[in-house]
């Protein structure tokens, strides 16, 4: 399938520096009336006025090739029209609806259940966002096991609630919150090109898992049996990290022995955007919870869900409840969007195309001083940029840098990491090979720009 056709055909296209006058407007009207907490418009300052596919227009009429879709958001792309007829049509039919049965909640839960793991058979929704997935999940782990403590991963971003805030490793999103929910616990995940353990992936066996069994086994190993370990199969914010292939049955087999429920956290990496429907399938691993959220909405309309195993679905009904637990236009703009990826196989186009852009990133990576590390899943990938490839000292500033030099000519990209070091592509997955090209290539020119 060729998905020119969705986006604007001239991106990209910069006929006013940006930002330009109109952006200037918007964002020292946002400056001035709304919270200082605002953060993205402060790496990519520009006012937004239309999206199509993996394009966007800004209100000065610059138009942008979009790697950074929504924080992951825009599978289908922008403005996907099979989608908007669906959530169009739904819009006029009914638009609330609580908990209760609707023809679009059904079609949705079907498409669900058609694409999980055949082991998950019920499926939540509870708030709108990610976060609330991630709060449901630890609540049903907590419910079923009658335990409270949890485990999470260092380089982990599981959302801003509470409860998912906890689980979330970042010291500049928690550390002025404290206390948070208790009895949380980070171990390292299997980021490779800094291992917390010193090792590499060829003679480690997978020391960080061993690790994770070793904090379960040692009775003063500090942590009380808990009721999951919440992981993401691909690292997203963290800094696009890919851990090896053993990583994750390992981390499975470990939950089994411990008899702990395994939390897997797709929210970011599921729905086509790794290569497969849900980036667990990659190694074949079933967790017990699922959670799923941004490109769940299909164009951005807030939803979230989890699904589970059978055996867990214990909840007394009214235990976990909320006005906007589920969305009417969102389901219907959820289901039509499960149908565009299958009827146009989205994960296998992100899978090939996301090996090509590895490739010439990988060119970029060879030429360039401040590259460590490239990485990337299907179109979820990362380029970490060091001080010196033998130190690896992370370089923010210049990752800080490359974002802006390549707005400043038509890409939007985003940035994280640990270090927030880490220049991230999250493409709508409708991106074209064209596309594609122009966007690298504007990269790696920013790249070039700073080895000068
Ligand atoms: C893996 C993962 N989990 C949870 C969340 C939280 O989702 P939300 O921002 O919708 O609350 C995110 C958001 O980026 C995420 O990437």
């Amino acid at each position: 399938m060729n998905f020119r056709h969705l986006s604007f055909d001239n991106a990209p296209s910069i006929t006013t520096p940006p930002p330009g006058p109109r952006s200037k407007e918007y964002l020292a009207f946002q400056a001035s009336h709304e919270a200082s907490a605002v953060s993205y418009p402060k790496g990519l300052p520009l006012a937004l006025q239309r999206g199509r596919g993996a394009t966007v227009e800004d209100v000065d009429g610059n138009v942008y090739i979009d790697f950074f879709g929504g924080a992951g958001v825009m599978a289908v792309g922008h403005a996907n029209p099979e989608v908007i007829a669906a959530a169009e049509l739904q819009l006029r039919e009914l638009t609330h609806a609580l908990d209760f049965p609707t023809p679009a909640r059904r079609r949705l839960v079907e498409a669900l259940l058609s694409v999980l793991p055949s082991a998950l058979t019920r499926v939540f929704f509870g708030g709108p966002t990610g976060s609330d997935a991630v709060e449901s999940a630890v609540k049903l782990a907590r419910l079923n096991t009658g335990r409270v403590p949890l485990i999470a991963f260092e380089g982990s971003y599981h959302g801003m609630t509470s409860g998912a805030l906890s689980l979330t490793s970042g010291r500049p999103y928690k550390g002025r919150f404290l206390p948070l929910i208790p009895e949380v616990h980070f171990v390292p995940y299997a980021y490779c090109y800094r291992c917390a353990f010193g090792k590499t992936p060829n003679t480690c066996d997978t020391h960080c898992a061993k690790y994770l069994e070793h904090v379960l086994e040692d009775p003063h190993s500090g942590v009380c049996p808990p009721a999951a370990v919440v992981v993401e199969p691909v690292q997203g914010e963290g800094g696009s990290i890919i851990p090896p292939p053993e990583f994750l049955p390992k981390v499975r087999e470990i939950c089994d022995r411990h008899e702990v429920l395994m939390i897997a956290d797709e929210i970011q990496a599921g729905f086509c955007r790794t290569g497969r429907m849900f980036a667990i399938e990659h190694t074949g691993t079933i967790p017990d919870i699922l959670t799923m959220s941004k490109a769940l909405g299909g164009v951005g309309l807030p939803i979230s869900a989890i699904a589970y195993r059978e055996a867990l679905n214990t909840w007394p009904a009214g235990v976990h409840i909320g006005t906007f637990r589920g969305n009417v236009v969102a389901y219907a703009a959820g289901a039509a969007a499960l149908g565009f990826m299958l009827r146009h196989d989205l994960a296998g186009h992100a899978m090939c195309l996301g090996e090509q852009i590895l490739a010439m990133l990988q060119e970029v990576e060879r030429d360039s001083q401040f590259v460590g590390e490239v990485r990337g899943k299907g179109l979820m990938l990362g380029v970490e940029f060091v001080k010196d490839k033998a130190t690896k000292e992370p370089a923010p500033q210049l990752a800080s840098r490359v974002r802006t030099l390549c707005y400043g000519r038509g890409l939007l990209i985003e940035i994280g990491g640990h270090y927030s070091n880490v220049a991230r592509f999250l493409p709508p997955l409708v991106l074209t090979d064209d596309l594609a090209r122009k966007g690298v290539e504007i990269f790696a020119d920013a790249v070039r720009d700073l080895e000068a």
